[in-house]
């Protein structure tokens, strides 16, 4: 009996040690989260294409002067307040609003202007990955592929390519069409673009509101080349990424 009643102690205690370091972290992220805001002149929603974790370091190295927070959007909905009642400041909870996919919370000093030509710029073609639309229609001509080592034409044809080898030279023996324009890439699919050297993801980042600290003002931004300003208008629950 006493050992049960011991094992069981034991066990509410360890799971209680776990929830509450999540709790902690929770709670000092909205704190970190409601100091920024009480420091920080601005802030900003911006949102991501293609994200690629390299590149936001990039951007967080450029931008040490301000601070960054991406993904755990429910918790920074927490931090900002979803509604007029509980927002930590005047008109925060209209930035909470914008908290859902891949988004991101900028606090800077740094002006509208500056924010927007920085980011504007900053685009960045890559490899498209699995699952990635195909932005253009890519067909390869049959003929010598000098570029592979004959070695790897097993490999090739495992992708799917009409390869064989001619005379040692891996050679395509007849046009493959390797994607349409609009596809949702499969993984052969993005490895033989990426095999050809086909870039086609672009890693993008639009900023899509702003918060003034210091008069309260919300605006909404967005770009001329965006045609998301519907889709996030609509008011159900974005689930966030955490
Ligand atoms: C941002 O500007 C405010 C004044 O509006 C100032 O108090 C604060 O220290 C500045 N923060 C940084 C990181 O420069
Ligand atoms: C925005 O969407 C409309 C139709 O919904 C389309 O006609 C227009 O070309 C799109 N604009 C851009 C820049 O993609």
């Amino acid at each position: 009996m006493f050992l049960i009643l011991s094992l069981m102690l034991l066990l509410t205690v360890s799971l209680t040690k776990t929830t509450k370091k999540g709790l902690e972290a929770k709670q000092n992220l909205i704190e970190e989260l409601r100091k920024c805001a009480d420091i920080y002149r601005y802030v900003f929603v911006f949102s991501v294409e293609n994200m690629r974790n390299n590149k936001l370091k990039d951007i967080r190295t450029a931008w040490k002067h301000s601070r960054f927070f991406f993904g755990k959007n429910k918790v920074m909905m927490i931090a900002l307040g979803k509604g007029p009642t509980d927002e930590y400041k005047d008109n925060l909870h209209k930035v909470s609003r914008f908290l859902r996919g891949e988004v991101g919370v900028l606090f800077t000093n740094k002006t509208k202007d500056e924010v927007q030509e920085y980011f504007s710029s900053f685009k960045e073609v890559d490899y498209a990955r699995a699952g990635n639309v195909a932005t253009m229609s890519v067909t390869l001509d049959e003929g010598p592929l000098e570029q592979f080592p004959h070695s790897m034409e097993p490999q090739l044809r495992q992708l799917g390519l009409p390869t064989a080898l001619k005379k040692g030279v891996v050679t395509l023996i007849k046009d493959f069409e390797v994607c349409k324009e609009g596809d949702t890439l499969t993984p052969e699919q993005a490895r033989i673009l990426k095999l050809f050297g086909t870039e086609m993801a672009e890693f993008k980042i639009s900023i899509k509101c702003m918060w003034n600290s210091e008069s309260g003002d919300f605006e909404k931004l967005t770009d001329a080349d965006s045609n998301e300003t519907k889709k996030e208008e609509t008011d159900e629950d974005g689930e966030g990424n955490e």
